[in-house]
């Protein structure tokens, strides 16, 4: 597939007005995506478990408008106007307008809302850019004369939500998805996300994720400049080399069920990304004291018990504790303990590995 395969042919049935619902989930990457190239495109390959509770629910509403000179939109928050989300929203009309010859046409009224505390510092442009663009492909599908395959549906709303933010392409489906074309996966591409096609051991079927909200504060550094940081960086080519292999190696990993391996590579890719943000200029440190503390209790744990856990992080202080679902008991009840103390009011998350976004 080339982006010229997402260009529609002119639509034959017309639609004056109508609404539709998507919730779609947030995902947590395993190898990191991090540095882009123009249009969205990944720098490296990335593999995320796309989760299931955190998710964003977006309601589409659209009535045709008189002039098709611009994009006519307004976006609410739980019911509350947000004005300071529309220039991002701008920005992926524009982007997306190529490939859905509908967006001047009508004026849309947008409605989410996130299952997970607000500003809890949990990345919502997966979730929500992944929901709004599954809102765009119905009324797209609705628009068409011919019957669109599933597949198509899933692999444009991928490819859509990727223009919207990068890491929103891996929230269509579940439970494994891949983003950037490498030799390892085949089908693998840098439009959008696939589904991981390989057999995957039973130890990784129910992984569980508890997110640990150690610092709910806004951002430090958006995640675009997150990735801008990323050109010209000293080690750039060999992060870029190291996560090629990470993901070869996860393959096997993932074929043999082999825990051990499984949690270095992770924690491995989480602190590397680190890694990239405290080495680039301007640098940035994103873990908070709380950060470290909870990782050192996680490997002390780790070592104490053998519990297959381990922790990965996003571009934030809040911490991914990942573990496989027989173990729910002992690491739930070590994270009671043990970790909640030092998440900001005592919040965390349960989450787990999930299917992708569903229309309502
Ligand atoms: C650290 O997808 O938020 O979470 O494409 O600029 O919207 P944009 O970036 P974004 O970056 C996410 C980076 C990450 C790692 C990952 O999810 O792979």
């Amino acid at each position: 597939m080339t982006e010229k395969d997402f260009i529609p042919k002119p639509y034959s049935n017309t639609l004056e007005a109508g609404q539709v619902t998507w919730e779609s989930p947030s995902n947590i990457a395993l190898v990191k995506y991090w540095g882009k190239k123009k249009n969205q495109i990944p720098e490296n390959p990335s593999i995320s478990f796309t989760l299931n509770n955190c998710k964003t629910i977006t309601s589409l509403s659209f009535s045709k408008k008189e002039n098709h000179d611009g994009f006519s939109f307004e976006i609410y928050l739980d019911d509350e106007i947000k004005g300071d989300f529309k220039p991002k929203i701008q920005t992926f009309f524009e982007r997306i307008e190529e490939y859905l010859s509908f967006l001047k046409t009508y004026h849309f009224e947008i409605r989410t809302t996130n299952t997970f505390p607000h500003s809890s510092g949990i990345a919502s442009s997966a979730s929500g850019m992944s929901a709004l663009a599954l809102c765009l492909m119905s009324i797209e599908r609705s628009l068409g004369e011919v019957e669109m395959t599933e597949v198509f549906f899933n692999q444009k709303a991928s490819f859509l939500a990727r223009l919207g933010s990068g890491s929103a392409c891996r929230s269509i489906e579940g439970d494994l998805i891949v983003w950037g074309e490498n030799d390892v996966i085949a089908g693998s591409s840098d439009l959008y996300g696939v589904k991981y096609p390989y057999e995957v051991h039973e130890n990784f079927k129910d992984y569980q994720d508890t997110i640990l909200l150690v610092d709910k504060g806004e951002k430090q550094v958006s995640s675009t400049v997150g990735h801008n940081l990323m050109h010209g960086h000293p080690y750039a080519q060999n992060r870029f080399n190291q996560a090629h292999d990470n993901l070869k190696k996860l393959k096997s990993i993932l074929a043999s069920g082999d825990l051990d391996q499984f949690n270095l590579l992770v924690e491995s890719e989480a602190l590397t990304l680190h890694a990239m943000m405290m080495a680039s200029m301007p640098y940035f440190i994103l873990m908070k004291p709380n950060t470290l503390k909870i990782i050192n209790k996680i490997w002390q744990f780790r070592e104490e018990t053998g519990m297959p856990i381990s922790f990965t992080l996003d571009a934030g202080a809040n911490v991914h504790v990942l573990y496989p679902k027989q173990n729910t008991h002992k690491i739930l009840e070590f994270i009671k303990n043990e970790l909640v103390a030092y998440c900001q009011n005592e919040q965390y998350i349960c989450d787990q590995i999930g299917f992708g976004a569903n229309q309502l």
